[in-house]
C-alpha cells in the first residue's frame, strides 16, 4: 500500500514509521508548515514533500491518504481527499461536529472510497478476543458495560497535552472527551453495539484552567525529546475538559457507561466490567482479562496467539497502564494499516476498523457532551 501523509506533527510523523513497519510505503508527506514536511521526508527518506494538500492529492501513486491534522481542520482536508477519489484514514475524532461528520460520511459513500477513522484500540488482541467472545455468546446477552480510563498525559510535561496547544481547546477538538474518551467510547461500542445518541447523558468538566504556552520554535515532535526542558512563554487560559463521562443505552439495550480523565496523578489506565445475562468479563489495571459463565469460578482468560499484534501479545497485557502510552499505540496502528492494505487492494472486505458512519455516532454523542460543559473549581 502506498500512503500519502497529510499532517507531519506529533502523530503524523510517528505514523510514518508505523506504516513502514507494517509493510506500507509513505510516498509523499504534506504539512502547511513546510519545515515539518521536509523534516519528516528527510527522516524517513520520502522522495516527495509539500506544503500544499492539493499537490499530494494530485498524485496518482497513492492508495490511501492518512489525514493527521488537528480535528478542526479534518473536515476540509478529508473532504478534499474524498473529492480527489482517494481512500482515506482520518484521525479522530471525526471533525468537531456531527454535522460535518455526517457530510464526510455522505461524501465518502457517494465517492465509493474506503473510509476509516483511526481508533486503533480496536486492534488490541485482548479486545479482539473479547469482541469474539461476546459474539459467540460467552456472556449471553450483554447487559452492562462500564469502562474507565484514567491517564496522566495532561499532567506530564513530555506530552503536548500538558501545554496550551490545540489539545487544550474544545473548539479545536481538544480536551479529554474528544481526544481520549472518543477512543474508549468507540471501543466499547464496537463490542456491545452503538449508543442511541438520544439516550446519552454526560458531563464534561474542566479543572485546569491555565496551561504553559509552548515556545513556537518547539514542535510537538521535538517535545518528546525535551520533556521538562521545553521552553515556555507564560500561561494561557484553556477550556479543554479534564474529565468526561457518558452513559446511555445501546440499540441492543445495553447500559453503557464510559468515564475518562487525563490529569490524575496515579493512572490506572483502561479497566472495565462487562456483565451479561449468562456471564461476566472484566479487565483489571494490570491488563488481565478475567471471565466466567453461570456458576463457574472466575478465571484468567488469555487471547489466542493467532490474535497477537505484529510485535507480540496484547499491549494491555504488556503495559497494564492502558494502550496510549507513547509508542504503544504504534503496534495497534500497524495492525490497522495491514487491515487497510487488505481492503484498499481489494484482497478482503473484512475489517475491524471504525468507519465514518460509526464515527458519526461517537461524534453525535460528543456533541451532546459539549452541551453539558462544567467548569470545576
Ligand atoms: N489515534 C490516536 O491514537 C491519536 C493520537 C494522537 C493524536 N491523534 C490525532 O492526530 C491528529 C494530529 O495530532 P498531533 O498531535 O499530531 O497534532 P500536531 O499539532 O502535532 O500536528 C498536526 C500537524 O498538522 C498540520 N496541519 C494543520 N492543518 C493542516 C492542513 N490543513 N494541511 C496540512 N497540514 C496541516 C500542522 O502544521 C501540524 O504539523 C489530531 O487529529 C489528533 O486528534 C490521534
Amino acid at each position: 500500500m502506498r500512503v500519502g501523509m497529510i499532517g507531519a506533527g506529533m502523530f503524523g510523523d510517528s505514523s510514518i514509521a508505523r506504516f513502514h513497519d507494517a509493510g506500507a510505503e509513505v510516498v509523499s508527506v504534506c504539512d502547511v508548515v513546510p519545515d515539518r514536511a521536509r523534516a519528516s521526508a528527510e527522516k524517513y527518506g520520502i522522495a516527495h514533500f509539500s506544503d500544499k494538500v492539493s499537490e499530494l492529492l494530485a498524485r496518482d501513486d497513492i492508495d490511501l491518504v492518512h489525514v493527521a491534522v488537528p480535528p478542526n481542520h479534518l473536515y476540509e482536508v478529508v473532504s478534499a481527499t474524498i473529492a480527489a477519489g482517494k481512500n482515506v484514514l482520518s484521525e479522530k475524532p471525526l471533525t468537531t461536529s456531527a454535522q460535518d461528520a455526517r457530510k464526510l460520511f455522505e461524501e465518502a459513500t457517494a465517492a465509493g472510497v474506503v473510509h476509516a477513522v483511526d481508533h486503533e484500540m480496536r486492534y488490541d488482541p485482548l479486545h479482539c478476543h473479547v469482541r469474539n467472545l461476546v459474539r459467540e455468546g460467552f456472556i449471553g446477552r450483554p447487559r452492562v458495560f462500564s469502562v474507565r480510563d484514567f491517564q496522566r498525559y495532561a499532567r506530564d510535561q513530555r506530552y503536548p497535552t500538558y501545554y496550551a496547544t490545540w489539545t487544550a481547546f474544545r473548539e479545536a477538538g481538544g480536551g479529554v472527551g474528544q481526544q481520549h474518551l472518543s477512543h474508549t467510547l468507540d471501543l466499547a461500542q464496537s463490542i456491545v453495539g452503538w449508543l442511541k445518541p438520544e439516550t446519552a447523558v454526560g458531563h464534561s468538566v474542566t479543572y485546569m484552567h491555565q496551561r504553559p504556552v509552548l515556545d513556537p520554535s518547539v514542535t510537538p515532535v521535538a517535545l518528546f525529546g525535551l520533556g521538562d526542558q521545553a521552553p515556555t512563554t507564560g500561561l494561557a487560559d484553556v477550556n479543554g475538559d479534564d474529565v468526561a463521562t457518558v452513559s446511555g443505552l445501546t440499540s441492543t439495550g445495553v447500559v453503557l457507561h464510559v468515564v475518562s480523565g487525563w490529569t490524575v496523578h496515579h493512572p490506572t489506565g483502561l479497566t472495565w466490567e462487562l456483565y451479561g445475562d449468562e456471564g461476566t468479563l472484566t479487565l483489571n489495571s494490570a491488563g488481565e482479562l478475567y471471565g466466567a459463565r453461570h456458576d463457574q469460578e472466575v478465571q484468567r482468560i488469555v487471547a489466542p496467539p493467532e490474535l497477537a499484534l505484529p510485535h507480540g501479545p496484547s499491549l494491555l497485557e504488556q503495559s497494564g497502564l492502558g494502550v496510549l502510552e507513547g509508542q504503544c499505540v504504534g503496534f495497534m496502528f500497524e495492525a490497522l494499516a495491514q487491515n487497510l492494505a487488505r481492503t484498499t487492494s481489494g484482497a478482503s472486505t473484512e475489517h475491524v476498523y471504525c468507519t465514518f458512519d460509526e464515527a458519526l455516532v461517537t461524534r453525535t454523542v460528543l456533541d451532546s457532551l459539549a452541551q453539558s460543559v462544567i467548569t470545576g473549581e
